[in-house]
C-alpha cells in the first residue's frame, strides 16, 4: 500500500488539503489541458491550506490561494524569506542567486542597483532587436511551410535571443543556449547538472572578457557595478547573470507559447484583436493575468497565523499566481478573458521587494511578438492530428504547440 504523505503535527487536520504542483492530475502533462482552470478552483475552497506533498522534490507547503492573503505573504520579506537554493543546489553549492534569494534589508542593496537596467528606457532601446528578431524567426518558419512547433520554433529562440543581446553575446551561438537553457529547465537532474556548468563556465568567460574589453552591454554594467561602495566580487556578477538566465527565458516563451494556445483555440478571439489592433497591449495583459504561470514560493521565518492556519517557522508557504489572478473578490469575473478589462492589476509579476525586475522587458517582448505574427500570420489553429500538452510546476507551460495557418 502507498505510503500517506506525512502532515506535521502542527497542522490541524481541517487546514490540510490536496494540491500538488507537480503531481496534481491537471499539472501533470495533459493534451489540450487547463491547468490554470484546475488552479482557479482552489478558490472554491479556504484562503489558506496544507498540501502535504507539493513541491518538485515532495515537499509539504501551506497554499495560499487568494490575493489579499498572498500579499500578506509578499510584502513581508521579514516573515517570509526567500532564501532557496534553486540553481546552486544542482551544482552541489551553496549560493543564493541574486537578487531573487536574498531578503531585505540585504536584497535591496542589489536590488537598487539592478532596477535601472530593466527601466522603461533601457528596454525601449531593445525594442529594434527584439522586432528584427520576431520579424527574422516568423519569415523563417513561413518560408518553411505552412505549419510549425512554435515553443521551439519561436518562443524559445525569441526569448533566448533578447537575453543574449541583452548579455551582448552574439547571435550565432543561439541554437547553443536554446539547448543549455531546455536542459536546465525541462530535463532530468543529470541534464540539469550539466548544463548548469556549462552556463556557469560560459558566464564566468564572459566577465573575464568584460573585465579586460568593456562594451555597452549588461555584462560591462555588472563588472564595473558598485555596491556599499565596492565592486561587485566575481561570486555575485555570476549569480546576477544566472538568475536574468533562469528568469527571462522560460517565463517569456511560455507566455507567448500560451497565448498563441490560447488564441489558435479561440479563432473569435484571434478576429477581435486583427480587427482592433490597438487593444493588443490590454489583451497582452488579460492573458498574463489568466495564464500567469510563476508560483513564488517562501520559508516562514517565525511562528505565527495566515488565513487561521498556524504557520510554523521553517514551514513552505506558496502562492501560486494562476490562483490569485482569479480572484473573484479583485477581478470581476475572473473567469471571462476580457480583452478590454479595466484596472487589471494582476499578480503574474508578484508582489512586494521580489516584484519581477524584468516585467517591462517580458512585456514589450510579447506584445512584439505577438503583434509580427498578427502581421504576418493568417488566422490560425492548432494542427489536426497533434495535442499541445499543458503542464504545471513551478513555472507552468505548454510543449509539443504546432500551429497551422494552410
Ligand atoms: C512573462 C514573463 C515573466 C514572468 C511571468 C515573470 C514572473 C516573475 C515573478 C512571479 C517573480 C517573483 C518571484 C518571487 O517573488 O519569488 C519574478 C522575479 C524576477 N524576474 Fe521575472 N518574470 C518574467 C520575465 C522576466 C524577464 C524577461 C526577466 C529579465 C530579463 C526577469 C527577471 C526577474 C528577476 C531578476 C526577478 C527577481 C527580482 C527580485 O528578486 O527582486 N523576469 N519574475
Amino acid at each position: 500500500m502507498a505510503s500517506q504523505p506525512k502532515v506535521p503535527d502542527h497542522v490541524p487536520a481541517h487546514c490540510v488539503g490536496a494540491f500538488n504542483l507537480y503531481k496534481s492530475p491537471e499539472m501533470r502533462p495533459t493534451p489540450f489541458g487547463d491547468p490554470f482552470a484546475a488552479v482557479a478552483k482552489l478558490l472554491d475552497g479556504p484562503a489558506v491550506f496544507y498540501a502535504p506533498e507539493t513541491t518538485r522534490d515532495g515537499q509539504g507547503a501551506w497554499i495560499v490561494t487568494t490575493a489579499e492573503e498572498q500579499r500578506n505573504v509578499l510584502q513581508d520579506g521579514a516573515s517570509y524569506s526567500s532564501y532557496r537554493r534553486i540553481f546552486s543546489s544542482a551544482i552541489g553549492e551553496d549560493w543564493p542567486v541574486i537578487p531573487l534569494e536574498l531578503d531585505p534589508p540585504e536584497h535591496g542593496k542589489y536590488r537598487s542597483m539592478l532596477n535601472p537596467l530593466l527601466s522603461p528606457k533601457r528596454v525601449a532601446a531593445l525594442e529594434p532587436f527584439v522586432t528584427a528578431k520576431a520579424v527574422e524567426l516568423i519569415e523563417g518558419l513561413k518560408a518553411r511551410g505552412t505549419s510549425a512547433e512554435v515553443m521551439t520554433e519561436f518562443a524559445f529562440p525569441l526569448a533566448v535571443s533578447v537575453f543574449l543581446a541583452f548579455l551582448g553575446i552574439p547571435d550565432d551561438r543561439l541554437m547553443e543556449f536554446v539547448g543549455w537553457a531546455n536542459e536546465l529547465l525541462h530535463m532530468g537532474p543529470a541534464e540539469r547538472t550539466a548544463a548548469a556548468h556549462k552556463v556557469l563556465n560560459f558566464l564566468e568567460g564572459m566577465i573575464a572578457q568584460r573585465k579586460e574589453e568593456p562594451a555597452d552591454d549588461f555584462m560591462t554594467f555588472l563588472v564595473q557595478a558598485q555596491v556599499e561602495g565596492r565592486p561587485l566580487t566575481d561570486q555575485e556578477i555570476r549569480s546576477i547573470a544566472v538568475l536574468l538566465f533562469i528568469g527571462g527565458l522560460d517565463t517569456v516563451a511560455t507566455a507567448i507559447g500560451l497565448d498563441l494556445y490560447f488564441l489558435a483555440r479561440n479563432p473569435d478571439r484571434q478576429q477581435e484583436l486583427r480587427d482592433n489592433p490597438a487593444i493588443l497591449p490590454s489583451a497582452v495583459e488579460e492573458m498574463l493575468r489568466a495564464f500567469p504561470s510563476v508560483t513564488p514560493i517562501r520559508t516562514a521565518t517565525r511562528d505565527m497565523d495566515l488565513g487561521g492556519c498556524p504557520i510554523k517557522k521553517g514551514d513552505l508557504v506558496s502562492c501560486p499566481s494562476m490562483a490569485s489572478s482569479r480572484d473573484p473578490a479583485e477581478f470581476p469575473d475572473p473567469n471571462t478573458i476580457d480583452f478590454n478589462r479595466e484596472d487589471n492589476r494582476h499578480t503574474a509579476f508578484s508582489y512586494g521587494p521580489h516584484r519581477c525586475l524584468g516585467s517591462h522587458l517580458a512585456r514589450r517582448e510579447i506584445i512584439i511578438a505577438l503583434n509580427e505574427w498578427f502581421a504576418r500570420i493568417p488566422p490560425f489553429r492548432i494542427k489536426e492530428g497533434t495535442a499541445p500538452v499543458t503542464f504545471g510546476g513551478f513555472v507552468f507551460g505548454v510543449e509539443n504547440l504546432v500551429i497551422d495557418w494552410s
